[in-house]
């Protein structure tokens, strides 16, 4: 079992005093949703996603040795812009894992990060965002630490990502990705995100997303605001306790590759996440007319055609299109025909399963 404390560092072997590392790391959509958490960073029930191949942040970090005068010292740059309302966030940031990272304060940083992904597309990039900045970070540390396996970096990596938005340590590595203790998975944490340990069927080779966007504005409701909810929510404790059910059922289908029961627990998920905000106090509906519509039309189109094809949602009113990649040209037609229309200013992304974080350029 892992604890905190074994990423702590003892000593360093070398010491380096400028440089910069470029890093990608996607975006993921869980299958079964992280929804409430303690303190730290817990997550208060098990997940799992699939991580996204094309909606991906992109992060330079660039560093030199500094006076370590007590502070953090960096520079956030956005598309190439100074972006100062993101300082907080990333301050907050450095400050939880400062433990697990201690030279941070002997350098400065200037880090440029870029969606490939519009940002007022209503896709959260902290997840992408936070999984590429640590993904920096764990370069810059295994300069200084050489002996460090990749393995060990990538778990530190996800780590660490956690500390800056849960399902960030999502982002890290693999394709399907599991977060939080689950009796049935193999060397699940809650303190990082591990690949999905079993074969993973064909009918799941090259899943298709598609991301309708509904709605681009800002969240109504913030994650950690929703996640806060949970507490004293009346159907927490059963909320969570379905969730580790729905994941031993999922772990089984994703072996099997049974597209029925796949569809059945993948939407299931999605509007339980919802109903968890409906019935919170304060309360929140986050779905759009425009959601129930796209829903009710897959369901039709998938009735009329038996195409296993479903949705998913993010605490957002945005619709996850997931589909098998045999079916791609039919399901298209119907997003394209039936779909556009309900999709503000028309749009939507087209992505599928990735692989996780990739270093871009190591200076
Ligand atoms: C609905 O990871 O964004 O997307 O840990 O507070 O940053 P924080 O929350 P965040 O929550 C994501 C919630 C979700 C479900 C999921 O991705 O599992």
């Amino acid at each position: 079992m892992f604890s905190a404390n074994d990423f702590i560092p003892e000593t360093y072997s070398a010491s380096i005093d400028q440089g910069s590392f470029t890093w990608s790391a996607p975006s993921n959509i869980a299958l079964v949703k992280y929804w409430g958490k303690k303190e730290h960073q817990i997550p208060a029930n098990p997940s799992i996603s699939f991580t996204l191949n094309h909606c991906k942040t992109i992060t330079k970090m660039g560093f030199y040795k500094k006076e370590n005068n007590g502070n953090f010292s960096f520079d956030l740059l956005f598309e190439g812009k100074p972006k100062e309302d993101f300082k907080p966030k990333i301050e907050k940031f450095l400050e939880r894992i400062e433990l697990y990272l201690p030279f941070l304060k002997d350098y400065h940083f200037t880090i440029d990060t870029q969606n490939t992904f519009p940002h007022s597309s209503g896709i959260a990039s902290s997840a992408s965002g936070m999984a590429a900045l640590a993904m920096n970070f764990m370069s810059l540390e295994k300069v200084l630490q050489s002996e460090m396996t990749d393995d060990y970096c990538y778990q530190k990596a996800s780590f660490l990502a956690r500390l800056g938005s849960g399902s960030a340590c999502r982002s890290v590595k693999g394709s399907v990705v599991v977060w939080g203790n689950h009796n049935n998975t193999k060397g699940s944490s809650d303190l990082f995100g591990v690949e999905f340990p079993n074969t993973i069927h064909d009918n799941f080779r090259n899943y298709q997303n598609t991301i309708l966007l509904v709605d681009k504005g800002e969240k109504q409701v913030s994650s950690t605001v929703g996640h806060d909810l949970m507490h004293n929510h009346p159907f927490a404790e059963r909320r969570f306790a379905q969730a580790h059910d729905n994941l031993d059922k999922l772990s089984i289908i994703l072996q099997n590759g049974n597209l029925d029961e796949f569809i059945k627990i993948v939407e299931s998920e999605a509007l339980t996440l919802h109903a968890m905000m409906m019935t919170s106090m304060p309360y929140f509906i986050l779905m759009k007319p425009n959601t129930l519509e796209i829903i009710n039309a897959i369901w039709k189109f998938r009735n009329e055609t038996k195409i296993p094809v479903c949705f998913t949602l993010d605490a957002g009113a945005n619709v996850h299109v997931l589909y098998p990649k045999n079916d791609c040209k039919k399901v298209l037609q119907f997003i394209k025909d039936e779909l556009v229309g309900y999709c503000q200013n028309g749009h939507y992304i087209c992505d599928e399963i990735g692989f996780g974080a990739q270093l871009i350029i190591d200076n």
